[in-house]
């Protein structure tokens, strides 16, 4: 946890928060002292989020814009750059479904691909550009999945939208890190967000299974993301550049490990092994 409010008098610009892990990191920023700056598709959730933001007396200006309209985001960011100064950029706006690959239409790839790749490569660099202009030391982090490094079955649109992204922000990392822009990564596992679980879950069993399967035996909370995102946004972070957190319990490493299964191993016949080994000596 962070300490006080670190982002009083500052401005930190959140896409998608409206539902969600977008909802939860503007409350989080907003309980830091930041002004927040967001938007979505949908003004009904972008004004809860609003109402939540002003219970906790946050700062919250919300405008209802598709990610892909380029044009209205590049004038809601250049808005925001006249209120206040803009520190952070976090692109949590996203777009997913499971389905098997060869019944998609190239629009379903086209879909995601312009919602999390296109709008997050268009966002970055329009606040990027106007941080360089201002010479404003900023810190971007893109939200992204554990699977963009790995790939993943039946999500691939959104596999391919992720991993496209996770090599941007590496590239830009490198590319602006001399202009006092930090670009970084947070890859999350198996949180339960409603856009998630609604679009990607097939039934409550499969929820059990994801439980069952962490290392930690549990799914991620939206407040362990955002902590680790305002870390990131944040000055305490600022020799971190080009990183990619994966924050998922250790879930892709125990699918990795040949031996990982073992764990499911009682301690009954890890007694047998034990004693078996010791017959042999
Ligand atoms: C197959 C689908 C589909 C589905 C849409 N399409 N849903 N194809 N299966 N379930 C196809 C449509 O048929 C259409 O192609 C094209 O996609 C565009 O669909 P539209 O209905 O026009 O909607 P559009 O607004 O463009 O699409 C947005 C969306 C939608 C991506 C399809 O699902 C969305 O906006 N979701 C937002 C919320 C969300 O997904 N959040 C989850 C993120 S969580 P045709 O050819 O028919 O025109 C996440 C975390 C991952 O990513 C980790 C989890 C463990």
């Amino acid at each position: 946890m962070l300490e006080g409010t670190p982002f009083k008098n500052k401005g930190v610009i959140i896409t998608g928060g409206g539902t969600g892990l977008g909802q939860s990191l503007c409350l989080k920023f907003a309980s830091y002292g930041a002004s927040v700056y967001t938007f979505g598709r949908t003004e009904s959730t972008l004004e809860e989020t609003k109402q939540r933001v002003n219970a906790i007396n946050g700062n919250l200006e919300y405008k209802a814009i598709d990610i892909r309209n380029f044009d209205a985001v590049n004038e809601f960011i250049d808005e925001t750059f006249r209120k206040i100064e803009i520190i952070g950029l976090v692109n949590n706006a996203a777009g997913n479904f499971i389905s098997r690959t060869e019944d998609l239409s190239m629009n379903a790839f086209k879909s995601v691909i312009d919602i999390v790749l296109m709008g997050s490569i268009n966002t970055s660099v329009q606040v990027s550009r106007r941080w360089m202009e201002r010479k404003i030391r900023g810190s971007v982090v893109n939200i992204l999945t554990s699977y963009a490094d790995t790939g993943s079955a039946f999500v691939t649109p959104s596999a391919a939208a992720k991993g496209g992204l996770r090599a941007f922000t590496r590239s830009v990392a490198v590319e602006w890190g001399p202009k006092g822009i930090r670009t970084n990564g947070v890859a999350p596992g198996p949180f339960k967000t409603q856009g998630a679980w609604k679009n990607l879950i097939p039934d409550d069993s499969y929820e059990k299974i994801l439980k069952e399967k962490n290392p930690m035996r549990r799914l991620g909370t939206t407040d362990d993301i955002s902590e680790l995102v305002s870390y990131l946004i944040s000055d305490y972070s600022s020799f971190i550049n080009g990183e990619i957190i994966t924050i998922d319990g250790g879930e892709w490493i125990q699918g990795a490990g040949q031996f990982n299964m073992l764990s499911q191993i009682d301690d009954n016949m890890w007694d047998m092994i034990r004693k078996n080994r010791v017959k042999k000596e």
